[in-house]
């Protein structure tokens, strides 16, 4: 099993966890009053979120999942990007409630909002991808799930067969594997396959160097064959030959629409769609990878010049409220993904909390909207941002 010092979003193996607290939820007590300091505050506050699941993660795991690569340059600036354009209300346009459903590649949800892929559930909470399938689809929205999931794929898109998901591609062990992944998610009802293409090598993550860290003795790797009973090696996810063919080849292989992820320049976009991508990602990884690397809402625009209407186009990395979306949206994206906003909220509170936080910032979505005056997701004009100044 690689270590942090090898690849993959994915590090090698460690004892046991001795602690798997689950999180406590709002304790039983008398009624919170408002100047109780443990009160919940009636709004979705994701930074109190991350501190409690701060609380409930060992040390190790909680600096995986919130950790970035080098300098953690993209990771610390990716919020503050989206933060850089400022709306451009329009009023009198008598919209009292805005449209929220919207389709992502012909598949209906109730929100732009989805799950980003990420590694690993069974750290968060004992349900792992079950869980957060579970309140995705809660929450009407899209999940995709990371090749290193610890449920197989095909237990994942169970949960909630009527509710759309994704399946992310990563290189396994072999390219035969790796066929045989993306042959599984077609005929398991997967409705595109995600090639993630921002992992020729792994992003060299300085906490996890730090605590060594290494994934649980015993943590089911789902999607990964047994090896003479061993646990994997997954060095093998890094994809340093992977070229724009694979994107056509996956096409082929999978039967399904192929989404891009890991896109930061107009020119690769226009590559990917050239190739036969369906939609192009714009996306840094969460700060895992390439640091300092442009942020997602700093490329976004010229993504989506460079698209066109060809195909569509997704944004993650550092989306924490209902405007971030907005200002996505504005941009060009169709719909945005959250990644570490979902991990507080499995490993805080399962699948309710994943859907608390998908629900919460498609609330503020909608607030923000009617306030704009604007009646659709699916149609948000360009100049409804402006950068700050
Ligand atoms: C702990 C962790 C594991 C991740 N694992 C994967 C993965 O397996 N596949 C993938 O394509 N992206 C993975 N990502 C990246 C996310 O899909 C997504 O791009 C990123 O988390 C979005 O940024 P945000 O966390 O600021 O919302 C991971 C991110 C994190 C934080």
């Amino acid at each position: 099993m690689a270590s942090a010092h090898g690849p993959a979003d994915t590090p090698g193996n460690r004892p046991a966890l001795t602690q798997r607290q689950r999180p406590a939820g709002h304790p039983a007590g008398p009624p919170a009053t408002p100047d109780d300091p443990d009160r919940e505050p009636p709004y979705l506050d994701l930074e109190r979120l991350e501190a409690r699941a701060r609380e409930v993660l060992p040390a190790d795991v909680f600096d995986y999942y919130a950790g970035g690569a080098e300098t953690e340059t993209t990771l610390t600036e990716a919020p503050g990007a989206w933060r850089a354009w400022r709306l451009r209300p329009r009023v009198l346009r008598g919209i009292a409630a805005a449209q929220l459903g919207t389709t992502l590649l012909g598949s209906e949800v109730a929100t732009p909002i989805g799950v980003a892929p990420w590694a690993y559930q069974g750290m968060a909470h004992p349900d792992g991808e079950r869980a957060t399938a579970a309140g995705a689809a809660a929450a009407g929205a899209l999940m995709t799930v990371s090749t290193s999931a610890n449920h197989s794929l095909e237990e994942v898109v169970g949960v909630a067969p009527g509710s759309p998901s994704w399946f992310q591609l990563y290189r396994l062990h072999s390219p035969g594997h790796t066929d045989d992944l993306a042959r599984r998610a077609g005929d398991a009802g997967y409705r595109a396959l995600v090639l993630t293409v921002d992992l020729p090598l792994l992003g060299r993550r300085r906490r996890d160097l730090v605590s060594d860290f290494a994934l649980p003795a015993g943590l089911r790797l789902g999607n990964h064959p047994p090896v003479d009973g061993a646990q994997p090696r997954l060095q093998a996810m890094e994809t340093p030959t992977w070229t724009f063919d694979e994107i056509g080849r996956f096409a082929d292989v999978s039967g399904l629409p192929v989404v891009v992820k890991g896109v930061l320049r107009g020119d690769d976009a226009a590559r990917c769609v050239e190739a036969g991508a369906s939609a192009v990602w714009v996306s840094t990884h969460g700060g895992r990878q390439a640091d300092p690397a442009v942020s997602s809402a700093y490329a976004l625009p010229e993504v989506v010049e460079a698209v066109g209407d060809e195909a569509e186009v997704y944004a993650d990395g550092g989306i924490r409220n209902g405007s971030d979306v907005l200002t996505a949206l504005a941009l060009g994206a169709r719909a945005v993904f959250l990644g570490r906003p979902t991990i507080w909220g499995l490993a805080t509170g399962g699948a309710d909390g994943v859907a608390a936080v998908i629900s919460g910032l498609t609330e503020e979505l909608a607030h923000t909207m009617v306030l704009c005056g604007l009646p659709d997701v699916a149609a948000v004009p360009r100049d409804t941002v402006v950068r700050a100044r």
